[in-house]
């Protein structure tokens, strides 16, 4: 189904894809059809990505989209694509779940004509003319932004030469978000001496799952001062497990909580001063994907990679404001 031709009403009555009466400046438009296979629904982050690209991609912006949830499964998305050549859509986007695996299915789109966009996470893959462009954060940076931060603030408690105790809650493993932000906590305590991990789990980027491993850690309450949380729900699961193990999160006396994203929810817990930081990852990318689908179908040059600027709030600087002003 490349482009699938509707008549479209020379104004659409409101933004909401709501057609106006029949009237005779009617005129044959067509719209771009696109499949998208989304990770799954596990965090706040990944509604507001799958909302930002229903909106960006909508019929009254020009498109069919056709959504898939991959329930955190690369199978599931492996179906999805192959069932979106079947279609034979006009583009393909593709949040990976994790890195490796794709050639195969994306052999397939490329032997169709159907250009991938990826999102959000990167795929491993020899073959870069796999996929025609990628949009997404630098997820290696926005870890190099969180032990940074932390580095200069363990010099302000004092603690740039006694030991550091840090756990490690990680996202889903194999992502680029996991592979990205684990990379930089491991360089930094490779580089300092003082900085101990002291646990390392697994919380698949949900609340539930960090909650129910550092739940575990504290049962012989160790001594904690970092936790390094790869997402806004991990690091609310974690501090809800400390708090009702008797821990305090706080950056001066408590446990320094890290954590990325900067949802609404974050942020709010960054404003109390239990998140001591948290580094922003943008899930509003249908934009970028709308822009580059415009490009594509205008003939114009796009660059390949390209990576969304993101900043970072710490409990000493947020405000209210800051938070009310987010759109996720
Ligand atoms: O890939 C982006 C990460 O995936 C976000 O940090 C996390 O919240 C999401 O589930």
């Amino acid at each position: 189904m490349k482009k699938v031709a509707v008549l479209l009403i020379g104004l659409l009555a409101l933004a909401g894809c709501v057609p106006a009466p029949n009237t005779p400046d009617q005129k044959e438009s067509e719209l771009i059809v696109v499949g998208f296979s989304q990770v799954g629904a596990e965090s706040e982050w990944r509604v507001a990505n799958t909302e930002s690209m229903k909106t960006a991609l909508c019929e009254a912006n020009g498109y069919e989209l056709i959504y898939d949830d991959a329930r955190q499964e690369q199978e599931n998305q492996i179906r999805a694509i192959r069932s979106f050549i079947q279609q034979d859509v006009d583009y393909i986007v593709l949040s990976p779940n994790t890195e490796t695996g794709w050639d195969s299915i994306l052999q397939e789109a490329k032997d169709a004509h159907i250009p991938v966009i990826l999102v959000d996470r990167r795929i491993e893959t020899t073959d870069e003319s796999l996929f025609t462009a990628y949009i997404g954060s630098d997820f290696g940076l926005e870890g190099e932004m969180a032990v940074q931060w932390l580095d200069e603030m363990l010099q302000k408690r004092a603690q740039q030469s006694s030991p550091v105790n840090i756990v490690h809650i990680q996202g889903t493993l194999g992502s680029s978000a996991q592979i990205g932000r684990s990379r930089a906590l491991e360089n930094a305590v490779f580089h300092h001496a003082n900085w101990r991990v002291i646990a390392k789990e697994d919380g698949d980027f949900t609340r539930a799952k960090a909650y129910e491993v550092m739940s575990a850690i504290v049962k012989s309450k160790p001594q904690i001062d970092v936790v390094y949380c790869e997402n806004d729900g991990e690091a609310l699961g974690a501090i809800d497990a400390l708090e009702q193990a008797g821990y305090e999160c706080n950056v001066w006396n408590g446990v320094i909580v890290i954590a990325f994203d900067a949802t609404h929810l974050g942020l709010s817990y960054c404003l109390d001063g239990r998140i001591s930081l948290n580094v922003e990852c943008n899930p509003l990318q249908g934009p970028y994907v709308a822009n580059i689908i415009s490009a594509l179908e205008q003939g114009k040059p796009i660059e390949k990679i390209q990576h969304i600027e993101e900043t970072q709030f710490d409990c000493f600087t947020i405000t209210q404001k800051d938070i009310d002003g987010r759109a996720y």
